[in-house]
């Protein structure tokens, strides 16, 4: 299948940047703003357009281990990169690392996840030196910092003296010093003013080079299992929510006797329904009340941000269909576009029955996942009702009988 890695990135990085921005508070289109300056760092050190495909790749990917960190730590609200006291950045540069083993790549960019808080001096979490630390990370480290610490969407002359202090009283503490050279003499005040928030996509956009391949279905899966395992891991009480979704997609598409190709996009339409959740406050998500009339409403967005984020991925516009509609209904009663039957194509319906069949069976912290026969049940009685789709409904009940 082919794809533009540009693309998901993007894609990718918005719903990143609303997890920072939520967690850990840092300022909106962050993951772009470093991508951007690793970018001009990267050109600076000669790097072809391979190498800064994947420079750019990492730093829109550095922090992508945020919500499994928060979920495996119990911790909320901390400033997981500045608090280094409170606790160990050196966990979600290791989970971060992990989660792009597979991931396809032009070249080798071991490290560059995993030592991104390092610091030249040796006193970042893994205690390597620059000389000991991969380019990629030192750039991403940089860029990072310099970020998090300014917010570079916003800047004023004053903010760029206290930029220009700061890096040279960290050279060779924080930062090597040639790269702080580097940023200095490439990263004028014109340049990171041309950053803001709203203008730094366009600039990413022409400075990223652009590589669209053929990727094997194997790397799709890849793609849709790293995107479901931080949609996942937003809220433990749907904790495998996306990646039981995919599976059961692509045992339905089995039994519908879909091609290799049509079985692995209704794995990722799967993989990728909940995105939009990535938007959505935690708060909001694991209420354990009921949500009021105003919380309903902002919770239904998810299912229009999963269509925000996926239709920017160009070539997987049916994706973007099948897996943003898993809450419309047949009588026109569902959102985020009231569709109505004759709007609802058959996998647009699939992902809708699957979303409820899982929803009902699974555990929660709250609640014991239903059998498969309580669960059908439940599923007719919304069929009756003219929600959704009778035939598919049968057809899950056969598939997944005595499972
Ligand atoms: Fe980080
Ligand atoms: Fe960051
Ligand atoms: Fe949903
Ligand atoms: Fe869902």
């Amino acid at each position: 299948m082919k794809l533009c890695i540009n693309d998901i990135l993007y894609a990718f990085s918005y719903a990143l940047d609303c997890v920072e921005n939520e967690l850990i508070g840092i300022a909106s289109h962050h993951s772009k703003r470093v991508a951007y300056i690793c970018l001009i760092l990267g050109e600076n050190l000669g790097f072809n357009e391979l190498q800064l495909n994947d420079l750019a790749v990492c730093a829109v990917l550095h922090d992508n281990a945020l919500t499994e960190y928060i979920h495996e730590e119990g911790i909320n609200g901390i400033d997981v990169v500045n608090d280094k006291d409170k606790i160990n950045a050196g966990v979600h540069c290791v989970l971060g690392e992990d989660n792009l083993k597979n991931f396809p790549f032009n070249g080798d960019v071991s490290g560059a996840i995993l030592y991104h808080h390092e610091n030249s001096d040796g006193s970042g979490p893994f205690g390597k030196t620059w000389f000991e630390t991969p380019i990629y990370a030192q750039l991403i480290h940089i860029a990072d910092r310099i970020d998090a610490e300014f917010n570079l969407g916003f800047l004023t002359e004053e903010k760029y003296e206290k930029i220009l202090k700061y890096l040279n009283e960290n050279k060779n503490i924080e930062f090597y010093e040639d790269y702080v050279d580097m940023f200095i003499e490439n990263l004028s005040y014109d340049v990171l003013l041309k950053m803001k928030d709203f203008e730094i996509e366009i600039l990413l956009e022409e400075k990223i080079p652009r590589v669209c391949k053929e990727y094997s279905l194997e790397q799709i899966i890849i793609f849709s299992d790293f995107f479901a395992n931080i949609i996942d891991y937003k809220s433990e009480f749907t904790m495998r929510h996306s990646v039981n979704i995919a599976k059961k997609a692509a045992i339905m598409a089995k039994y519908y006797s879909c091609d290799e190709e049509t079985t692995t996009k209704l794995y990722f339409a799967g993989a990728v329904h909940d995105i939009g959740k990535l938007v959505i406050d935690k708060d909001i998500l694991e209420k354990p009340d009921k949500l009021t009339e105003n919380e309903y409403i902002y919770m239904q967005n998810h299912a229009y941000y999963t269509y925000e984020i996926l239709r920017r991925i160009r070539g997987l516009e049916d994706i973007a269909s099948w897996a943003s509609m898993h809450h419309e209904k047949l009588n026109g009663s569902g959102y985020p576009f009231g569709k109505t039957a004759d709007e609802l194509g058959f996998k647009e319906r699939l992902m809708a029955c699957l979303d409820i069949y899982q929803a009902l069976t699974e555990t929660r912290p709250y609640k014991e996942g239903l059998k498969h026969d309580k669960a059908i049940s439940i599923l007719k009685n919304m069929a009756q009702n003219n929600f959704i789709d009778e035939s598919i409904v049968n057809d899950i009940e056969i598939a997944f009988s005595g499972k």
